[in-house]
Protein backbone atom coordinates (compact mmCIF):
# COMPACT_ATOMS: atom_id res chain seq x y z
CA UNK A 1 0.00 0.00 0.00
CA UNK A 2 1.02 3.69 -1.01
CA UNK A 3 1.45 6.63 1.45
CA UNK A 4 0.76 9.52 1.21
CA UNK A 5 3.15 11.47 -0.46
CA UNK A 6 3.96 15.24 0.20
CA UNK A 7 1.80 17.23 -2.14
CA UNK A 8 -0.51 14.52 -2.88
CA UNK A 9 -3.95 15.94 -3.29
CA UNK A 10 -6.77 15.43 -0.96
CA UNK A 11 -10.17 14.63 -2.48
CA UNK A 12 -12.15 16.99 -0.27
CA UNK A 13 -16.39 15.61 -1.92
CA UNK A 14 -17.27 19.43 -1.71
CA UNK A 15 -20.83 18.47 -3.36
CA UNK A 16 -21.13 16.18 0.33
CA UNK A 17 -20.52 19.10 2.90
CA UNK A 18 -24.14 19.64 4.31
CA UNK A 19 -25.38 22.83 5.72
CA UNK A 20 -25.72 23.20 9.45
CA UNK A 21 -29.60 22.36 9.51
CA UNK A 22 -29.35 19.04 8.12
CA UNK A 23 -26.16 17.78 10.56
CA UNK A 24 -27.14 14.86 12.29
CA UNK A 25 -29.92 13.87 9.96
CA UNK A 26 -28.67 13.24 6.34
CA UNK A 27 -25.51 10.56 6.28
CA UNK A 28 -23.60 10.38 3.22
CA UNK A 29 -21.93 7.16 2.86
CA UNK A 30 -18.18 6.54 2.89
CA UNK A 31 -16.35 8.21 0.35
CA UNK A 32 -12.35 7.99 0.04
CA UNK A 33 -10.10 11.10 1.47
CA UNK A 34 -7.01 9.53 0.14
CA UNK A 35 -5.77 8.11 -3.24
CA UNK A 36 -6.00 4.38 -2.56
CA UNK A 37 -6.27 1.50 -5.60
CA UNK A 38 -8.93 -0.90 -4.20
CA UNK A 39 -12.19 -0.68 -2.80
CA UNK A 40 -10.81 -0.79 0.95
CA UNK A 41 -6.90 -0.34 2.01
CA UNK A 42 -6.84 -3.31 3.60
CA UNK A 43 -8.54 -6.03 5.26
CA UNK A 44 -8.89 -4.32 8.99
CA UNK A 45 -10.62 -1.66 6.30
CA UNK A 46 -12.79 -4.35 4.85
CA UNK A 47 -14.05 -5.86 7.83
CA UNK A 48 -14.94 -2.47 9.29
CA UNK A 49 -17.46 -1.60 6.10
CA UNK A 50 -18.81 -5.67 6.49
CA UNK A 51 -19.94 -4.86 9.94
CA UNK A 52 -22.30 -2.53 9.18
CA UNK A 53 -24.78 -1.31 6.36
CA UNK A 54 -24.43 2.50 5.87
CA UNK A 55 -25.88 4.04 7.54
CA UNK A 56 -25.67 2.09 10.65
CA UNK A 57 -23.62 1.50 13.14
CA UNK A 58 -20.08 -0.69 13.11
CA UNK A 59 -19.91 -3.59 16.03
CA UNK A 60 -17.36 -3.72 18.06
CA UNK A 61 -17.63 -7.28 18.66
CA UNK A 62 -17.49 -7.99 14.90
CA UNK A 63 -14.39 -5.83 14.68
CA UNK A 64 -12.04 -6.31 17.71
CA UNK A 65 -13.80 -9.34 19.67
CA UNK A 66 -15.06 -7.70 22.62
CA UNK A 67 -17.40 -5.59 23.82
CA UNK A 68 -17.06 -1.59 23.57
CA UNK A 69 -19.84 0.64 24.42
CA UNK A 70 -19.87 3.37 21.68
CA UNK A 71 -21.19 4.14 18.30
CA UNK A 72 -19.59 5.13 15.38
CA UNK A 73 -21.48 5.23 11.98
CA UNK A 74 -19.96 2.99 9.57
CA UNK A 75 -18.64 5.58 7.52
CA UNK A 76 -17.34 7.70 10.39
CA UNK A 77 -15.44 4.47 11.10
CA UNK A 78 -13.92 4.10 7.88
CA UNK A 79 -12.89 7.19 7.47
CA UNK A 80 -11.24 7.20 10.88
CA UNK A 81 -9.15 4.21 10.03
CA UNK A 82 -8.39 5.77 6.55
CA UNK A 83 -6.82 9.34 7.84
CA UNK A 84 -5.43 7.72 10.61
CA UNK A 85 -3.72 5.14 7.94
CA UNK A 86 -2.52 7.72 6.03
CA UNK A 87 -1.94 10.81 8.38
CA UNK A 88 2.07 11.00 8.83
CA UNK A 89 1.90 12.66 11.94
CA UNK A 90 0.40 12.41 15.73
CA UNK A 91 -3.21 12.64 16.01
CA UNK A 92 -5.52 13.99 18.68
CA UNK A 93 -8.34 12.70 19.81
CA UNK A 94 -11.05 14.79 21.85
CA UNK A 95 -13.58 12.54 23.63
CA UNK A 96 -12.61 8.88 24.21
CA UNK A 97 -15.46 7.42 25.71
CA UNK A 98 -14.80 4.05 26.23
CA UNK A 99 -12.74 3.93 23.31
CA UNK A 100 -14.34 2.50 20.57
CA UNK A 101 -12.84 5.47 18.13
CA UNK A 102 -9.15 5.34 19.96
CA UNK A 103 -8.96 1.18 19.13
CA UNK A 104 -10.10 2.34 15.40
CA UNK A 105 -7.38 5.18 15.26
CA UNK A 106 -5.04 2.87 17.24
CA UNK A 107 -5.80 -0.34 14.75
CA UNK A 108 -4.77 2.37 11.44
CA UNK A 109 -1.39 3.23 13.42
CA UNK A 110 -0.46 -0.17 13.93
CA UNK A 111 -1.53 -1.51 10.00
CA UNK A 112 0.10 1.72 8.52
CA UNK A 113 4.14 1.91 7.89
CA UNK A 114 3.78 5.51 9.14
CA UNK A 115 4.24 5.36 12.95
CA UNK A 116 2.73 8.20 14.84
CA UNK A 117 1.38 8.61 18.82
CA UNK A 118 -1.94 8.84 19.76
CA UNK A 119 -3.28 11.24 22.10
CA UNK A 120 -6.70 10.40 23.50
CA UNK A 121 -8.05 12.79 25.92
CA UNK A 122 -11.62 12.87 28.45
CA UNK A 123 -13.20 14.87 30.61
CA UNK A 124 -14.04 11.70 32.23
CA UNK A 125 -11.07 9.48 34.56
CA UNK A 126 -13.72 6.48 34.27
CA UNK A 127 -13.93 6.90 30.74
CA UNK A 128 -10.28 6.99 30.00
CA UNK A 129 -9.76 4.39 32.36
CA UNK A 130 -12.27 2.08 29.90
CA UNK A 131 -10.45 3.41 27.20
CA UNK A 132 -7.21 2.28 28.40
CA UNK A 133 -9.03 -1.19 29.65
CA UNK A 134 -10.73 -1.34 25.87
CA UNK A 135 -7.03 -0.89 23.77
CA UNK A 136 -5.30 -3.44 26.34
CA UNK A 137 -7.91 -5.85 25.34
CA UNK A 138 -7.57 -5.55 21.68
CA UNK A 139 -4.05 -5.54 22.48
CA UNK A 140 -3.96 -2.03 20.70
CA UNK A 141 -2.04 0.17 23.39
CA UNK A 142 1.35 0.97 21.97
CA UNK A 143 1.38 4.22 21.13
CA UNK A 144 -1.67 5.71 22.80
CA UNK A 145 -1.49 7.99 25.62
CA UNK A 146 -4.82 8.74 27.37
CA UNK A 147 -5.16 12.11 29.04
CA UNK A 148 -7.63 12.83 31.48
CA UNK A 149 -8.42 16.48 30.77
CA UNK A 150 -11.04 19.07 29.65
CA UNK A 151 -10.32 19.37 25.88
CA UNK A 152 -10.21 23.37 25.84
CA UNK A 153 -7.46 23.30 28.40
CA UNK A 154 -5.66 20.87 26.72
CA UNK A 155 -5.69 22.23 23.45
CA UNK A 156 -4.18 25.39 24.80
CA UNK A 157 -1.29 23.31 26.58
CA UNK A 158 -0.87 21.72 23.78
CA UNK A 159 -0.54 24.69 21.81
CA UNK A 160 1.24 26.65 24.50
CA UNK A 161 3.96 23.48 23.83
CA UNK A 162 4.16 23.92 20.59
CA UNK A 163 2.91 20.66 19.66
CA UNK A 164 1.50 19.82 16.26
CA UNK A 165 -1.22 17.41 15.22
CA UNK A 166 -2.32 16.17 11.48
CA UNK A 167 -5.64 15.08 12.77
CA UNK A 168 -7.66 16.06 15.39
CA UNK A 169 -10.96 14.12 15.99
CA UNK A 170 -13.53 16.38 17.91
CA UNK A 171 -15.95 14.30 19.41
CA UNK A 172 -16.23 15.64 22.85
CA UNK A 173 -18.65 18.71 22.07
CA UNK A 174 -22.18 17.98 20.23
CA UNK A 175 -23.04 21.66 19.87
CA UNK A 176 -22.38 24.53 17.63
CA UNK A 177 -20.08 25.56 19.34
CA UNK A 178 -17.16 24.01 17.14
CA UNK A 179 -16.25 27.34 15.51
CA UNK A 180 -14.57 28.80 18.10
CA UNK A 181 -12.55 25.84 18.11
CA UNK A 182 -11.11 25.84 14.72
CA UNK A 183 -9.73 28.66 15.21
CA UNK A 184 -7.97 27.45 18.14
CA UNK A 185 -7.13 23.90 16.63
CA UNK A 186 -5.28 25.44 13.36
CA UNK A 187 -2.90 26.75 15.62
CA UNK A 188 -2.33 22.83 16.32
CA UNK A 189 -2.02 21.51 12.92
CA UNK A 190 1.09 21.61 11.21
CA UNK A 191 2.25 24.22 8.91
CA UNK A 192 0.55 24.82 5.33
CA UNK A 193 2.79 23.24 2.50
CA UNK A 194 3.13 20.06 4.62
CA UNK A 195 1.99 16.67 3.12
CA UNK A 196 -2.11 16.88 4.77
CA UNK A 197 -3.03 18.25 8.10
CA UNK A 198 -6.78 17.56 8.69
CA UNK A 199 -9.14 18.61 11.29
CA UNK A 200 -12.35 16.68 11.69
CA UNK A 201 -15.01 18.55 13.27
CA UNK A 202 -17.66 16.06 14.68
CA UNK A 203 -20.94 18.18 16.16
CA UNK A 204 -24.09 16.37 16.31
CA UNK A 205 -23.13 14.48 13.14
CA UNK A 206 -20.32 12.56 14.19
CA UNK A 207 -17.74 12.57 11.69
CA UNK A 208 -18.88 12.87 8.05
CA UNK A 209 -16.99 11.89 4.76
CA UNK A 210 -17.35 15.79 4.32
CA UNK A 211 -16.49 16.99 6.99
CA UNK A 212 -13.54 15.73 7.84
CA UNK A 213 -11.88 17.48 4.92
CA UNK A 214 -14.08 20.76 5.11
CA UNK A 215 -10.98 21.76 7.45
CA UNK A 216 -8.57 20.87 5.94
CA UNK A 217 -5.36 23.14 6.40
CA UNK A 218 -2.79 23.18 3.54
C1 LIG B 1 -19.57 11.13 22.05
S1 LIG B 1 -18.53 10.67 23.37
C2 LIG B 1 -17.10 10.15 22.50
C3 LIG B 1 -17.31 8.86 21.77
C4 LIG B 1 -16.05 8.16 21.34
N1 LIG B 1 -15.25 8.98 20.45
C5 LIG B 1 -16.37 6.82 20.74
O1 LIG B 1 -15.95 6.53 19.60
O2 LIG B 1 -17.04 6.03 21.39
C6 LIG B 1 -18.03 12.21 24.03
C7 LIG B 1 -17.02 12.10 25.15
O3 LIG B 1 -16.49 13.41 25.35
C8 LIG B 1 -16.26 13.60 26.73
N2 LIG B 1 -16.32 15.06 26.97
C9 LIG B 1 -17.42 15.86 27.00
N3 LIG B 1 -17.06 17.14 27.16
C10 LIG B 1 -15.72 17.16 27.25
C11 LIG B 1 -14.77 18.20 27.41
N4 LIG B 1 -15.14 19.47 27.51
N5 LIG B 1 -13.48 17.87 27.44
C12 LIG B 1 -13.08 16.58 27.31
N6 LIG B 1 -13.93 15.55 27.14
C13 LIG B 1 -15.23 15.84 27.11
C14 LIG B 1 -17.36 12.83 27.44
O4 LIG B 1 -16.93 12.46 28.73
C15 LIG B 1 -17.58 11.64 26.48
O5 LIG B 1 -16.88 10.50 26.92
Amino acid sequence: MSQLTAGEQLRKHLDTFLASDVLGKSFPPYQPTFTFSAEYIDEFHMVLGASAKEPGLVNPKHIFGILIKGSLRRADALKLYEIGYFVNGDILELGSYHGLSTCILSQSNHNSALEKRIYSLDLNAENCRKTMESLHAAKLGRCVESICSEAAAAVERFATNGQRFQFVFIDHSHTNRFAKFVECYQQLSVPAGSASSTISMIGEMKIQTSLTTAFTVR
